[in-house]
């Protein structure tokens, strides 16, 4: 596996891919790389010829009152596990080659509406930063494909979105979470929780699938439903972000009609802020 901190060292290895006639898949990240993240890298490689990882921790998502300083980097030991997942090329950038000119670079892509809410109402600007620093790494890399994980479920539609609304040539490939062994949504930010937090952390999954099992079961009362899942979160010692259902396809508000939904919650633990979400079909 090539690492490349340059995007002009990125930009010749990935045209050098490109002209042996290979298709190119690509895989951002954040690092702290775990199961979750190797599941994304070994799809890309079904995929595409040629895989491309990035890791950068970017300042432009994270709030001024976030972990962007904690946030762990453990850039030896994720070069080993791309490597074992098959990735060719990890683009490691330092801060100054992806925003040469500050965090007032001036363009900012924004996409309304499914950026609004959720983890956008909490986290004001968080995914201005993400589709911006999307959108710049996938103009240095060109990809074909790029995967994301449905962990980040309200990233994922506001990707989506923007390639669509903006004609990226890219395909958008999901993955669903992966877990662990208690239910738990894999995380970089978990390792963050003390024995006693991560022992109640898997409250999370479980209130997801009890209220899971109640709209198979027939249950249509939203309101009573994410009352319930919240008293179990707080009784469980989370402190609720948000619970909500929403229609999956869009993540508009889910009306009594739809088939296709995605219960999301955000919740913190101590300081920690964990996400998870369950698709539920009706039809
Ligand atoms: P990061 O949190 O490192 O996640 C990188 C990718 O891994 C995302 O697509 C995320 O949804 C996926 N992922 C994380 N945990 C997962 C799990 N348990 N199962 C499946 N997929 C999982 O998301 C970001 O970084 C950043 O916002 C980024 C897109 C790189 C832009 O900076």
């Amino acid at each position: 596996m090539n690492i490349v901190k340059t995007i002009a060292d990125l930009r010749a290895a990935v045209a050098r891919a490109r002209s042996e006639g290979k298709r190119i898949g690509f895989v951002p990240t954040m690092g702290n790389l775990h199961a979750g993240h190797i599941a994304l890298v070994k799809k890309a490689g079904q995929r595409a010829d040629f895989v491309v990882a990035s890791i950068f921790v970017n300042p432009l998502q994270f709030g001024p009152n976030e972990d962007l300083d904690s946030y762990p980097r453990t850039l030896a030991a994720d070069q080993t596990k791309l490597f074992d997942a098959g990735c060719h090329l990890l683009f490691a950038p330092g801060v100054e080659e992806m925003y040469p000119h500050g965090q007032a670079q001036q363009t900012l892509v924004r996409v309304p509406g499914v950026s609004e809410g959720l983890c956008g109402a909490s986290r004001p600007g968080h995914f201005d930063g993400v589709s911006t620093v999307v959108t710049k790494l996938f103009n240095m890399v060109l990809p074909d494909l790029a995967v994301f994980g449905q962990k980040d479920f309200q990233q994922l539609a506001v990707i989506r979105t923007m390639v669509r609304d903006l004609n990226m040539p890219v395909q958008i490939i999901s993955e669903p979470i992966v877990r662990a062994e208690d239910g738990l949504a894999l995380s970089s930010r978990n390792g963050y929780l003390s024995s006693e937090e991560r022992a109640i952390a898997p409250a999370l999954y479980r209130t997801l699938c009890e209220m899971k099992t109640a709209l198979l079961g027939g249950q249509r009362d939203y309101a009573a439903l994410i009352a319930q899942g919240q008293a179990q979160l707080q009784a469980a010692g989370l402190r609720v972000d948000y619970l909500e259902i929403r229609h999956a396809p869009d993540l508009q508000p889910a009306d009594a009609a739809a088939h296709e939904l995605v219960i999301l919650v955000a919740a913190f633990l101590g300081k920690t802020r964990l996400l998870d979400n369950l698709l539920v079909d009706l039809a």
